[in-house]
């Protein structure tokens, strides 16, 4: 057990004690009627940052690594045997200029390459795959390529052929139907017959994709997201937005087109932690800024998407050159503005229409925009103000949303809340990665916030432990503590949880919110507490109370209560972080007299460190029964170590 799990336990029974001395002042006062602020609909969402192989390798289908051979070594990902090399010569596509040359003119020795995918290629017995190449011969004269699946033990799953002919870059197609189910396969070709022929941009992809996209995402980890019911969706990073330096920034218009002449980009997550280096980290851009928006409407969330707001990561880089000057903006602002236009201008508009020319003629009907990601200092208002300025003229309509920095508190984060005040921002942004402890004391934290001001914007956060492990403590901190959004919903508009998504082999970043491999996922405890916030939002917060006071962790109880107007339903929420059963009377103020059905949903689990595992994915997962309770009063029993969501007809 960790120092902070002990911690966090001896928390709980150092106020164990007070509890057996206050044991009959457990009632909760709810006043049904008395209808409070409205919870958004964007309330609980996602946020969605190509980190721990999220998007390659990832939440995007395409199975090959490297696939425009555009990586620093344009080999990495590839073993090439027999005579391979690179070319730049009149490329196939001029933003992606690098191919290979396969050479096989005398002996027939072997000529080809494999691919190893991102930490091998998941297939499935019996599913069809998409592959794809763009091929030239180089006398034009026809040549057969093998196509092969085979395992580590070079054992065949599949085999297909594909003839290549004529002088000219043409695409080749063939459908790939592997005969057994493999985690870690790797993609084969092989020349067949001799020759001189040139392959670009090979692709594998399930036919199986998210909602039958193509270029799109993994079935099983986007459905992950849209069972969340989220609000929101956050995109692209994160600390991937900054960039490590001007030219590594993320840039939208570079994400949208074909994605065969999408240039690609270094991932920061490439290099940012010494001790996990991951030379193989890099942003295809598949999964790019159409299919984001896209992806936001297939799950149901609002598109946020958050740019460049002209900075460098100022963590990575000090250096001010690599920082825009504030006089030389106009073209990040125009980004900004363009996007708008990317996104809800007509199909005649300019950007408008390369939207409608991807296939989406409709407005992606964009409603909100973050200008920078952890920013701080005054270089990052003064950068601010004439974003604020250029789309408050162009598109009044659209809430923009500023950054407090990467820290809960503190100096940076006091400066910047006045000046995103100034700025007259519509939501600020707060990250927090903090303790067990913090998540705990913070139940509170927005009771106090200002209500005048602008709306809060929990961007990131996730209750950190010493190990920095997923685990029912961390989860349970969270469910506490996302009681004080709840409760404060007139303050706090939007919450997303980070990251999002971490492979199994190939994490930089720890904890997250689904872990996977190439075959399958498991949802963490913390994922079921998102998920519990997102399917039982409620429209409406209600006064909740024990002895006057909003329930923010005395006796370990932290509460919230939400009517939900569209199903005449009470909801009520609690956690109980202690060790011991606690009864609660709830008295429910309002609630006719007499009989009243609903369901108990219950995440419990009696060990803090329990988690779940691709072999053990159901070891905390919460549990729904029907529950019928009498009205106005009604006693319940709160097990320990748990967080209860109670849904109560009217
Ligand atoms: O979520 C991981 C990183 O944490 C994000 O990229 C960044 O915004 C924060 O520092």
């Amino acid at each position: 057990m960790t120092k902070s799990m002990k911690k966090a336990i001896s928390l709980c029974l150092f106020s164990m004690g007070a509890l057996s001395l206050m044991a009959q002042s457990n009632e909760f006062k709810i006043d049904v009627q008395k209808t409070g602020a409205p919870i958004q609909s964007t309330m609980y969402g996602i946020f969605f940052e190509d980190i721990n192989f999220g998007a390659d390798g990832g939440l995007y289908a395409e199975l090959i690594k490297n696939r425009s051979f555009e990586f620093e070594n344009p080999f990495v990902g590839w073993t090439p045997f027999g005579n391979v090399s690179v070319q730049t010569k009149n490329p196939c596509f001029d933003r992606n200029p690098h191919y290979v040359r396969l050479s096989y003119e005398k002996e027939l020795t072997g000529t080809g390459l494999d691919n190893e995918g991102f930490k091998g290629i998941g297939i499935r017995e019996g599913e069809k795959y998409d592959f794809s190449l763009y091929a030239r011969s180089q006398s034009g004269m026809p040549i057969k390529l093998r196509i092969n699946l085979v395992n580590s033990q070079n054992d065949l799953y599949e085999q297909k052929e594909i003839e290549v002919s004529g002088k000219e870059w043409k695409k080749y197609t063939v459908v790939l139907t592997p005969g057994a189910t493999e985690a870690r396969s790797r993609l084969r070709i092989t020349m067949a017959t001799k020759g001189t022929v040139d392959l670009e941009h090979i692709s594998l992809f399930p036919q199986k994709t998210f909602n039958n996209r193509p270029n799109g995402m993994r079935a099983d980890l986007a459905q992950a997201l849209k069972d969340l019911k989220p609000g929101v969706f956050r995109f692209p990073g994160g600390c991937i937005v900054e960039g490590t330096n001007k030219a590594t920034r993320y840039q939208w218009k570079n994400t949208i087109g074909p994605v065969e002449n999408r240039s690609i980009n270094i991932n920061r997550w490439n290099y940012t932690f010494s001790h996990k280096k991951f030379p193989d980290y890099y942003q295809s851009y598949g999964l790019g800024f159409f299919e984001y928006f896209q992806l936001s409407e297939d799950i149901g969330a609002e598109p946020l998407p958050v740019l460049n707001c002209g900075l460098s990561c100022q963590y990575e880089n000090q250096d001010p050159n690599e920082n825009c000057p504030v006089d030389k903006l106009q073209p990040y602002i125009d980004d900004a503005l363009d996007l708008i236009e990317f996104a809800n201008g007509p199909a005649t508009s300019k950007w408008g229409k390369i939207r409608a020319d991807m296939g989406h003629p409709a407005p992606f009907n964009l409603k909100l925009i973050a200008i920078g990601n952890e920013q701080w200092g005054p270089l990052y208002p003064e950068r601010l103000e004439p974003f604020v300025k250029a789309i408050r003229a162009k598109y009044p309509e659209i809430k923009i949303i500023g950054s407090s920095g990467p820290q809960s508190e503190g100096e940076d984060f006091d400066y910047l809340w006045p000046e995103m005040k100034r700025l007259k921002v519509d939501l600020v942004d707060e990250h927090f990665y903090r303790s067990p402890e913090w998540f705990l004391n913070g139940a509170k934290r927005y009771d106090s916030y200002d209500r005048q001001g602008p709306k809060v914007f929990a961007g990131e956060y996730a209750c950190h432990p010493a190990n920095r492990e997923n685990s029912f403590l961390t989860a349970l901190c969270e469910a506490a503590f996302m009681t004080g959004f709840e409760r404060n919903a007139d303050v706090v508009h939007l919450c997303t949880y980070a990251p999002l998504f971490a492979h199994v082999d190939a994490w930089q970043w720890r904890p997250d919110l689904i872990w996977f491999d190439n075959l399958s996922l498991v949802k963490t405890p913390n994922y079921y507490v998102q998920q519990l916030y997102g399917h039982n939002a409620g429209t409406n917060v209600i006064p909740l109370t024990m002895q006057g006071e909003p329930v923010t962790g005395q006796q370990d109880l932290y509460a919230t209560a939400a009517v939900d107007k569209r199903s005449d339903e009470l909801i009520i929420k609690v956690a109980n972080t202690g060790i011991r059963n606690k009864r609660i009377k709830l008295n429910l103020n309002g609630l006719s007299a007499g009989k009243h059905k609903g369901t108990l949903t219950l995440l419990h689990s009696s060990d803090l460190e329990a988690k779940n595992t691709l072999c053990n994915p159901s070891a905390v997962v919460p549990v729904v029964s029907d529950i019928e309770i009498e009205a106005p009063q009604v006693e319940v029993n709160l097990k320990p170590l748990s967080f209860s969501v109670y849904r109560i007809k009217l």
